[in-house]
């Protein structure tokens, strides 16, 4: 696969510092004591109920978020169904616990409701990774594709893409491109991508970005691991490094590794993907063992040991403050997010679309590139 020219620091280094993410891990905030947790979770219900508004979490962020938000008619879930949900959900007001291009996708879906999140500042290497300009420009060289863009950006960047994925349709978008013989430039994440070239074959050039967690996943490590428990199945996201992908047992978006959990008989799962998702495979799955996969090997430096830290922004009191005082409201500008909402629309459409048993190559039909 050829890569971009282009790659881009996330935050420097410091020399001598075992991590880099060092500005978000500072905003992460305490544990609350289990009083203080009582008493926020209440005042967060009330709330909820007084401001009209519904929670929608993802599986990376704490439990406590997860599971507030299930509690009181809200979801946690992956990002694609964090979308349809906000969609279609009739409260004014969205609460995306998460990081900020999925509260960003909530208030371009639903302009005229309010969108708050514990954390706007909560960001993603992925969407910091490719700035909106040097993205345009890479598309403007690159006229005879298809531009697809994985759900982890900015909305100016998905306002330049015929096409946007998530980690749970990004296979059969581009599987139905590829098919119709459509030549893909493909951002950012280069796993991710390079996942998807070898999936389906399709003529992939791809932006070189990212996911500081995923990038971390250790094969040598996870090999050793394998070895001392050989019964286990390995569940990998496929933001992680080919190494690691290729000793994977099943390969999946947030989502897909929980279905293959469920669906797979062993005892013992090792798991790829940020931390914060043992909180529903455990929950899910009583009688299983889930054991983290390695992030750390010689020499290795951690970044994120296994967890997102823009994910780790959101807690409880950023949550209850934001309701009670309509801080951390996300914004996108009017005109940027009707354009950005063409692809969102479509990967809806299409997802909506293969669930009902329609043939993939007839819902990217005429979108894109020729
Ligand atoms: P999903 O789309 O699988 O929920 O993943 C989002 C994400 O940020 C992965 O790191
Ligand atoms: Fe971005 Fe990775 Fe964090 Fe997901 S886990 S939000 S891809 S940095």
């Amino acid at each position: 696969m050829t890569s971009a020219v282009i790659s881009v620091d996330y935050e420097q280094p410091v020399s001598g510092a075992a991590c880099d993410t060092r500005h978000a891990w500072a905003r992460v905030p305490a544990e609350p004591s289990p009083d203080e947790r009582e008493a926020l979770k209440s005042r967060i219900r009330r709330l909820l109920r007084e401001r009209n508004a519904v929670m929608v979490s993802h599986y990376y962020v704490h439990p406590d978020l997860q599971d507030l938000a299930e509690e009181t008619g809200g979801i946690v879930s992956d990002s694609l169904e964090m979308a349809r949900f906000g969609r279609d959900h009739p409260a004014r007001t969205l609460v995306v616990s998460g990081v900020r291009f999925m509260g960003e996708t909530a208030k371009i879906l639903s302009p005229e409701k309010r969108v708050l999140m514990p954390d706007p500042d909560a960001t993603c290497s992925l969407d910091l990774g490719c700035p909106a300009e040097a993205f345009s420009a890479f598309c403007d060289q690159h006229p005879d594709r298809t531009v697809v863009v994985y759900a982890n950006t900015s909305a100016a960047v998905k306002a330049r893409a015929d096409w946007l994925v998530t980690s749970s349709c990004a296979l059969d978008v581009v599987g139905a491109l590829h098919a119709q013989g459509r030549k893909i430039l493909w951002a950012p994440d280069r796993h991710l991508g390079d996942y998807i070239r070898r999936e389906t074959g399709a003529d992939m050039l791809s932006w070189d970005g990212a996911c500081i967690v995923h990038d971390e996943f250790k094969a040598l490590e996870l090999e050793l691991l394998i070895e001392a428990h050989p019964g286990a199945k390995v569940l990998v996201h496929p933001e992680s490094p080919a190494p690691v992908i290729a000793l994977a047992d099943a390969v999946g978006s947030t989502s897909g590794i929980l279905a293959a959990a469920q669906r797979m008989d062993a005892r013992e799962f090792i798991v790829a993907t940020d931390t914060g998702l043992l909180h529903k495979l455990r929950t899910l799955n009583p009688g299983k063992t889930f054991i983290e996969a390695p992030t750390a090997g010689n020499g290795a430096t951690c970044k994120s040991c296994a967890h997102c830290p823009w994910m780790a922004m959101n807690g409880l009191a950023g949550l209850a403050r934001v309701l009670e005082t309509g801080e951390g409201e996300v914004h996108v500008d009017a005109a940027l997010g009707l354009r950005a909402r063409v692809p969102i629309d479509r990967m809806l459409a299409f997802t909506a679309g293969l669930k009902k048993g329609l043939p993939a190559g007839s819902l990217v039909t005429g979108i894109g590139a020729a």
